[in-house]
């Protein structure tokens, strides 16, 4: 079967997981979060006491890493390390410069990439992360690059941390958010840029639905409904 491939890539906080998730529920595809399997290996480095940023640490540690990716009865991800559910763990605060520090080493995107790709040759799917439509699925049939100003990002990061009853303060976000932007662009393997062919939507002056409806539009008129 010749699988539909989707792939949305931008900086964080763009909203990314909130939109492909509600398309993929939409369209009847396979959401995979490429992010969370980045969060997992920065996650084993952190629990681990490595220096997240220590790429000879970290690849040396790879051979005692598996990563699975399952999915649950509600349909959602879960992401296994050596058979342990750390879907919850991967998701604190701290583990995100952690996955953006193991993310800049080849051998930890080289160990991830076939893993993702083989998903793709299976199912139809909405797949998001950084490098999707440059390097993970070069030859999807949709690429969308989905972005909105640091501070708009930094705004609804605040709002979900609040909603999670872990609040932090805005300054404190936007920072963080255009340290990991800066991270994402400037490492010299599998940067986040928008692919040549990639359909860009800015989310700045967007709302959730309104960004949803943009979002499937665009997949609705590129795979022709199917
Ligand atoms: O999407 P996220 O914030 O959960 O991703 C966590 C980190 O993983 C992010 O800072 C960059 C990295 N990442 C990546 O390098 N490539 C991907 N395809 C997805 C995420």
């Amino acid at each position: 079967m010749k699988t539909i491939r989707v792939a949305i890539d931008g900086p964080s906080g763009a909203g990314k997981s909130t939109l492909a998730r509600a398309a993929a529920g939409e369209l009847g595809y396979l959401y995979v979060d490429t992010g969370a399997i980045y969060r997992t290996v920065g996650y084993y480095a952190c629990v681990r006491g490595m220096n997240p940023k220590d790429g000879e640490a970290v690849a040396a540690a790879l051979p005692e890493i598996s990563v699975e990716m399952t999915y649950g009865e509600d349909g959602l991800q879960r992401m296994l390390l050596n058979g342990e559910d750390v879907t919850e763990a991967i998701r604190l605060p701290e583990i995100s410069l952690c996955a953006s520090a193991v993310s800049a080493h080849p051998g930890v995107r080289a160990f991830l990439l076939e893993m993702q790709r083989k998903l793709a040759r299976e199912h139809n799917v909405i797949m998001d992360g950084r490098d999707i439509g440059t390097v993970v699925l070069p030859d999807a049939e949709v690429k969308v690059f989905l972005t909105a100003s640091p501070e708009a990002r930094a705004r609804r990061r605040c709002l979900e941390l609040e909603g999670r009853g872990t609040p932090q303060p805005y300054e404190k976000v936007l920072e963080e958010i255009q340290e990991r932007d800066w991270n994402d662009t400037h490492r010299s393997i599998a940067p986040l840029r928008q692919a040549e062919d990639a359909v860009l939507l800015d989310t700045t002056d967007l709302d959730f639905q309104e960004s949803r409806e943009a979002l499937l539009a665009i997949l609705r008129e590129r795979t022709n409904g199917a």
